[in-house]
């Protein structure tokens, strides 16, 4: 079904940061298939793991144990410094999982229509529950009703999460994501995340943080939130989680973490021993080939040679970024640039309209970072530069 408009163009393979299309022609890759290729194509550990893997055991129902699942599981929660998982298939999934969670618990004590409160501008993804808590109209359009028990607040504002713990006495938790990535990468507030983590605590509420996109090294840490001084109750993550190969989790701690018994949630493919092959082999790396430290210094560079390159231009609204997501806020509706850098071998991305976001992978070397900043500026500049002609003429 046509629920995407493909650019016309196929890749055969792909190596670090490079993709390769079908005709030959290579791409450097800054978009990491939307944040999931965070150690790069034909990674060695990952494919070694999962070729090893597919030869013995695909798929194990969860009606058995599964060590493969138990020992990413523990590995995972020790480097989230979280107690317990359940392994979904997809991001959305997760979500689901944090979701249900949340609203178990609050039956548990008592609340019997439990809310959540979800941020203006936040994607939480596209099954109902997930639609429902996005703070986004336009992809919700057209998909109503949509499921109950959702209150909004704009981010970063705290009055207004202060007011609906006035007026709501059966608020469950708080759900957002630290860094907004389809809004256009919107790290939220330090002071925001902190007081709005000490407001939950007052109110009992849980804390829900997706990281899905920001989760897995993106940021240079682990996850987004061990940059903070805050930590969630819950948080769910995929995408990076398998370097490709879909799984997805969702973490939970203190009561969050005893709430789910069997019979509550479940999944038939989450933490498969292929997938989770794949995440054991993301975790190794992460953990051992210093590649979370390469997104702050990485995101630096490719920021710096795109504005170096581009400083003759008054173009750019804002930058914003943590470590690896990068968002390059133009003044203009810039969607035509995601073609237009493709003719020019890379691969970005356009969100919110006017949004440049990149999300190259932790793998990409300085001179492909270079390359990429200079790049991107070339395009932009060429692109601004026939609209001002075209402007001149009309
Ligand atoms: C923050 C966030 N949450 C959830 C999702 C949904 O993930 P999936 O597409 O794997 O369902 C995304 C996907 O872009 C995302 O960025």
């Amino acid at each position: 079904m046509s629920t995407y408009s493909p650019l016309p163009v196929s890749f055969s393979h792909g190596r670090g940061a490079e993709l390769f299309s079908s005709e030959g022609q290579s791409f450097l890759d800054g978009l990491s298939g939307i944040a999931v290729t965070n150690l790069g194509h034909a990674h060695p550990r990952v494919t070694a793991a999962i070729t090893e893997q597919a030869a013995k055991l695909l798929h194990c129902s969860n009606i058995y144990r599964i060590d493969l699942q138990e020992q990413v599981g523990e590995e995972l929660t020790r480097r989230a410094a979280m107690e317990r998982v359940f392994f979904s298939n997809s991001g959305a999934e997760a979500n689901e999982a944090a979701i249900k969670l949340a609203r178990l618990h609050a039956h548990h004590r008592g609340i019997g229509r439990p809310q959540i409160v979800a941020l203006e501008g936040a994607f939480h993804g596209r099954t109902l529950a997930a639609l429902s808590a996005t703070g986004n109209s336009k992809i919700q359009a057209g998909f109503g009703p949509m499921v109950e028990g959702f209150l909004r607040a704009p981010r970063n504002d705290l009055d207004a999460l202060r007011q609906l713990a006035q007026r709501h006495s059966d608020i469950a938790a708080l759900m957002l994501e630290p860094v907004q990535g389809e809004s256009g990468i919107h790290p939220l507030d330090l002071d925001y995340l902190s007081a709005a983590a000490a407001l939950c605590k007052k109110q009992g509420w849980l804390l829900i943080f997706d990281e899905v996109q920001s989760g897995n090294g993106r940021t240079g840490s682990y996850f987004y939130y061990q940059q903070t001084d805050v930590k969630p109750d819950i948080v769910s993550t995929a995408k990076a989680l398998g370097n490709g190969v879909p799984i997805g989790a969702c973490l939970a701690r203190g009561e969050a973490a005893q709430t789910f018994a069997p019979g509550h949630h479940g999944s038939t493919y989450g933490g498969n021993p292929l997938a989770c092959a794949a995440a054991g082999a993301v975790l190794e790396s992460l953990a051992t080939e210093q590649l979370q430290e390469r997104a702050q210094p990485l995101g630096q560079r490719i920021v710096g040679s795109f504005q170096q390159a581009l400083q003759h231009q008054d173009a750019v609204q804002e930058y914003r970024r943590a470590g690896l997501m990068i968002g390059i806020e133009l003044k203009q509706d810039c969607g035509a640039l995601v073609a237009l850098a493709l003719e020019a071998g890379l691969l970005i991305n356009v969100t919110a309209a006017r949004t440049i976001r990149l999300l190259p992978p932790l793998v990409m070397t300085d001179e492909q970072g270079r390359q990429l900043g200079e790049t991107l500026a070339s395009v932009v500049d060429h692109w601004l530069t026939q609209n001002q002609t075209m402007a001149g003429t009309a």
